[in-house]
């Protein structure tokens, strides 16, 4: 059993521990998992390198943790509960044994496909417990899974494809989300056709819809699983092998695929999973992310069924068929931990209390945020409404980069504050620092986040790129891991995160580089250049705003256009990334240099029209004012 942090004493006494000794700390976690071969060294690191690994000379299969390692007390207890778009149709229950079958012959499935240890899968499909089957049987044969988001569109899945230099996709025919029926297949075909390295689609049927199959390449789930083998052994994996790629935005650039190691990851997810929300044996637990990102990662799939918990996962969205959805599979399920992302809470506050009325939420024990800040009016609506002013809210604060939670409170262990991180996980040591680098000591700063030392669940490398990964996060204060997003510590000692420092914006909890929107509407005929910036959004957190320039454009057609460029960004992107606001404009508030001046067009759409500050080095201030007018008729 992963050991449980249980009073507020424990936590502090046992982080002054882990923080002295990382290495002590994390061996001894490590001690309650299986391995074929202990390691040599638990940890090897120079920041400076971006260099770090963890459990050196370990040998090991993270699906034997899940399943060989459980299978004596739980195989007959639910390892997913999955509940379907529509209500109407019925639940699935998984238990231990059954997806341990599931995931054996799916990894033969794979081995028959060609499939070998390192080779990269990609996986594009909805919310069905086949998307964890496909991820878990790739662990099983050490395969390296990288999962796309199926919101994203066939654009950015080929470049992903590309970039993983994918030999396999698996995908399913079509996808339910509400009262919409996805075209994933259709999207896959796009994507496929514009890349080389896929030989071999796996398709699962899902919405039964009409789909064309290529002969050759595409292939039905349901028949490669009918005759295959329920034995399978796992693969020997070293500690430092990939276990998955998952590719996520950031400031410059196209979007980068974080690699993620199989024995600190696995560590470290569960660790974090059992201490955080303070799972207990018999609790049905709920995260609500998609399995795209990495909170669907680490906290449905990896850290939940690796400490033996039963994780349910949603196939549909939370306002479908009505805004009492969620509270109705809590209230169905007996859920006791609950864990979702700010936007699903203030859309859902927004809708009114009706939805609450008849559903009985007395099973929940702990709440959870993640993906962005929360501000107070959700926090209470969150702790009054659903946790009925008895369950903890664990606002925990991460990253793709991070693999776990690293500043949360351990539920109904830390007191908790609202729109406060609180304090930080075991052996992370959190570190302000100013602009230029110097660290911001004691209590009452506000700066820079960084960490200072490794911890097991880190990202080791970007897939194909390691000089981005030490220029992106460990150049900027070197000898730290620079997170990208800015920090307060307050006068107890507690973390609120303000948000990102650099040009990332969140939207709904969905991590979005400006540049990538910028690239997607600069690809519009009419577009000259463009600059995007995040506003605060009442629902969303952030809200995307883009300044367009369109020389030809003839004004009158202005609707035309924003439809148009609304369409290449999802055609691009994917829906989900269109701007909220489009602006027009004759030019773009420049330095003599030529940099965007992004701070003043932040100003802008905020409506903060008269703070502008040092307006000294544009190159044409005249612009500043036509935008400023401009901007009143797009409010
Ligand atoms: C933001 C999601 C405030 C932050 C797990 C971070 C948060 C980015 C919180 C990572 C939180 C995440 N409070 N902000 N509790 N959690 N963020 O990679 O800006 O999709 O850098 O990982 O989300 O987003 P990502």
């Amino acid at each position: 059993m992963i050991p449980k942090i249980s009073t507020l004493g424990g936590y502090i006494f046992e982080y002054q521990k882990s923080v002295t000794n990382p290495t002590g700390f994390w061996s001894n976690i490590a001690d309650s998992f299986y391995w074929r071969k202990k390691w040599d060294q638990a940890l090897e690191w120079d920041f400076t390198k971006g260099h770090v690994k963890w459990y050196e000379g370990a040998k090991l299969n993270i699906t034997e943790n899940i399943f060989e390692r459980h299978m004596f007390f739980r195989g007959q207890q639910p390892a997913i509960i999955w509940e379907p778009n529509d209500p109407s149709e019925a639940h699935r229950t998984l238990t231990y044994e059954a997806l341990f079958l599931e995931t054996k012959k799916f990894a033969n499935v794979l081995l028959a496909s060609g499939i070998k240890k390192g080779d990269r899968v990609a996986i594009y499909m909805p919310m069905v417990p086949e998307l964890v089957i496909s991820m878990l049987a790739c662990a099983r044969i050490g395969a390296i899974h990288s999962v796309t988001f199926a919101g994203f569109s066939a654009q950015s899945l080929s470049e992903r494809l590309q970039d993983a230099g994918a030999k396999l996709l698996i995908t399913s025919d079509g996808g339910f989300r509400g009262s919409k029926t996805i075209p994933i297949k259709q999207i896959a075909d796009e994507a496929m056709g514009s890349c080389k390295c896929v030989s071999k689609a796996i398709v699962l049927r899902r919405t039964g819809e009409n789909v064309p199959m290529l002969a050759g390449r595409d292939f039905w789930w349901h028949e490669l699983m009918e005759n295959s083998s329920v034995e399978n052994a796992a693969e020997t994996m070293d500690a430092e092998d990939p276990l998955f790629i998952l590719y996520t935005s950031g400031s410059t650039g196209k979007p980068k695929g974080l690699v993620h190691s199989t024995a600190g990851y696995m560590v470290y997810s569960a660790y974090t999973f059992r201490n955080i929300f303070q799972y207990g044996d018999g609790d049905i637990y709920f995260c609500s992310a998609d399995i795209g990102w990495i909170t669907g990662h680490s906290y449905l799939v990896y850290g939940p069924l690796l400490a033996g918990a039963t994780s349910l996962m949603f196939e549909g969205v939370p306002t479908w068929p009505d805004a009492g959805r969620f509270w109705e599979i809590i209230d169905k399920h007996q859920v006791n931990q609950f864990y979702t992302a700010p936007t699903a809470i203030r859309s859902l506050m927004a809708l009114g209390m009706e939805w609450l009325e008849s559903k009985n939420l007395s099973s929940l024990k702990v709440l959870g945020t993640v993906g962005e800040p929360i501000n107070e009016a959700a926090w209470h609506w969150y702790h009054d409404h659903i946790g009925k002013n008895r369950c903890p809210i664990v606002d925990t604060w991460w990253q793709t980069e991070t693999g776990g939670i690293m500043i949360s409170p351990y539920a109904g262990i830390t007191p908790t504050k609202p729109s406060y991180a609180t304090l930080p996980v075991m052996g992370i040591q959190p570190m302000i620092v100013d602009p230029e680098g110097k660290q911001l000591m004691g209590n009452s700063v506000e700066g820079n986040l960084c960490i200072g030392y490794p911890w097991p669940g880190m990202a080791r490398t970007i897939w194909g790129d390691h000089d981005r990964f030490v220029k992106t996060y460990f150049s900027t204060y070197p000898g730290l891991y620079f997170t990208g997003d800015g920090v307060k510590r307050d006068e107890d000692g507690y973390y609120r995160i303000l948000g990102r420092v650099d040009d990332v914006i969140n939207v709904s909890g969905h991590r979005l580089g400006t540049a990538e929107i910028e690239n997607a509407i600069n690809e519009h005929p009419l577009v000259d250049e463009s600059a995007v910036v995040g506003f605060p959004h009442p629902i969303k957190g952030q809200g995307i705003y883009a300044y367009v320039v369109c020389p030809q454009f003839s004004t009158g057609g202005e609707e035309g256009i924003r439809n148009s460029i609304m369409l290449a960004v999802s055609h691009m992107i994917g829906p989900f990334a269109r701007p909220d606001k489009i602006q027009i404009v004759s030019g773009l508030p420049k330095t003599r240099s030529g940099k965007i001046m992004r701070r003043i067009l932040m100003k802008i759409a905020e409506g903060k029209t008269s703070e502008f500050g040092d307006t000294s080095t544009l190159l044409d201030p005249e612009i500043v004012n036509e935008i400023v007018k401009g901007s009143e008729s797009i409010r």
